[in-house]
């Protein structure tokens, strides 16, 4: 029997290299070795975009383009929609007992992001509503009412996940051991740094390469990509450890090409406009490929619906089956 492995996205916009190399490249692995299960958090989404369901629900099939144009093969990755599964939310709300709000005031996760939404949630976080406090409540319900044993995601999920195990613990010792502790699984590039030189590439940031890019938008980006600062003339030596060309280069580029880009610039033998020349043709040349199957999803907007219609029932078939087993524990299955 195959491992069940499942993860989330949240559907706010769409996926750039640091999805791409952060964690999506590893799902590519994983989809020949597990049970695997997609969720797109629409949910979730909405916790922190309640206001705006217009933009979570074209970026639902706006991220799922993306998820199968980077190779992902909808006969072994089951994609769903989270709302389509309303065991989740039911879910959700057992699980509301055996956690405390301290608890959830206190996740790491929770407390940053609150902290860079002030706008919605208050200077100091006052205004914070039940639902994006108690998010981890319901992504442990996510994981758990498909029996998820592993969970690929970034260091930045990881008080998350800790939090979901620690629901399944108090869960067990109550109503009998039927859930399983997930564990992560981090992918080997857990973060990936922005153009700017910032330590992750964000879409709020706005130092992202969209996976949708075109070659104007990549040429416009990489230009204005951060540079060692002391290399001023063409022929001066420089530090490529702190320059972002190079750090992409070493993500798009082959070894060799890698290597000679360094050491040509450590010598002072390669010009910046011409290595950022460079590094824009292998990121286009990388991106050809993906945006070239993201198309053929473009002009076929029914298949996407199929995959995310066939990927939700199956979804909903496992969930079902857990449901009922959590429900017998808990004595309220009439
Ligand atoms: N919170 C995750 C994120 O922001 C998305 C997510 C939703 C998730 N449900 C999940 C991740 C379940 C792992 C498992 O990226």
């Amino acid at each position: 029997m195959k491992k069940t492995i499942l993860t989330g996205l949240r559907p706010t916009g769409n996926l750039h290299l640091g999805h791409y190399f952060g964690a999506c490249q590893n799902y590519l692995k994983m989809q020949d070795q597990y049970e695997f299960y997609l969720e797109i958090a629409d949910v979730q989404a909405l916790t922190d975009n309640f206001q705006h369901p217009e933009k979570v629900r074209l970026n639902v099939f706006e991220i799922t383009k993306d998820l199968l144009a980077i190779g992902l093969d909808p006969a072994k990755v089951n994609f769903f929609i989270q709302s389509k599964i309303p065991e989740i939310a039911e879910l959700t709300i057992f699980y509301s007992n055996l956690v405390t709000v301290s608890r959830l005031e206190r996740n790491p996760t929770v407390k940053s992001e609150i902290g860079q939404k002030k706008e919605l949630f208050g200077a100091n976080g006052e205004s914070i509503t039940y639902g994006f406090l108690g998010y981890p409540v319901s992504q442990a319900a996510d994981i758990t009412v498909f029996d998820g044993e592993l969970v690929p995601v970034g260091d930045d999920q990881l008080p998350l996940l800790e939090q979901c195990r620690e629901i399944v613990r108090k869960f067990n010792s109550i109503y009998g051991k039927i859930l399983k502790e997930p564990q992560q699984v981090l992918s080997s590039t857990t973060r990936v740094k922005g153009l700017d030189g910032n330590e992750k590439m964000g879409k709020s940031l706005g130092n992202a390469i969209y996976l949708v890019d075109d070659l104007d938008t990549i040429q416009k980006k990489v230009m204005n990509a951060v540079t060692d600062p002391k290399k001023i003339k063409k022929d001066d030596p420089a530090d490529p450890s702190i320059c972002m060309v190079f750090y992409y280069h070493q993500l798009v580029n082959s070894k060799d090409t890698v290597s000679k880009v360094c050491t040509e610039c450590k010598k002072g033998k390669r010009g910046c406009v011409q290595c950022k020349k460079e590094l824009i043709e292998a990121m286009y040349q990388f991106l050809q490929p993906i945006q070239q199957r993201r198309r053929y999803y473009e002009e076929h907007e029914e298949v996407v619906l199929d995959i995310l219609e066939q990927g939700s029932k199956k979804a909903k078939k496992k969930a079902t089956q857990q449901m009922k087993k959590i429900k017998q524990a808990m004595k309220i299955d009439y």
